[in-house]
């Protein structure tokens, strides 16, 4: 039931993110991609083996860049709880966040 309940969530968030994201920000992958070198840590280094197997965590390379804003988001507000990802979009302002999403999405 939570995990339903929380799929609509995401899907109100990220319909509403795709309806203004492009009036108020305009996402620079390339920004993004010195933005995201600490993420990659632990999600996976480009063309390079993901750490996957050994640390579970999601692949988000080439993940659907408003999933992507939506769950940053959500952890930046507390209501997707997981400490780490907190602490990492914590410090993340809305245009980083939109920056790095643009970067992850746009890897292969
Ligand atoms: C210390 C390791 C670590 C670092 C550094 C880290 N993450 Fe994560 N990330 C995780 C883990 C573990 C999860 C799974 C959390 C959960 O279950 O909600 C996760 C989940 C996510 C998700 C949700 C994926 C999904 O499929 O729902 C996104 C998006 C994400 N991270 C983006 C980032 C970004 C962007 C950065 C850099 C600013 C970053 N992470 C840095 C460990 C990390």
């Amino acid at each position: 039931m939570k995990t339903a309940r929380n799929s609509i969530k995401y899907a109100l968030i990220s319909g509403l993110m795709l309806a203004l994201s492009p009036a108020l920000f305009a996402a620079d992958i390339e920004a993004g991609e010195v933005k995201a070198t600490t993420c990659l840590g632990c999600h996976g280094i480009v063309n390079y083996n993901n750490v996957y197997p050994v640390y579970k965590v999601p692949k988000i390379g080439g993940q659907n860049e408003q999933y992507l804003v939506s769950a940053l988001q959500a952890y930046k507000s507390g209501e997707r709880s997981h400490a780490t990802m907190q602490a990492q979009a914590a410090s993340m302002s809305d245009a980083d966040i939109a920056d790095v999403a643009a970067w992850f999405a746009s890897l292969k």
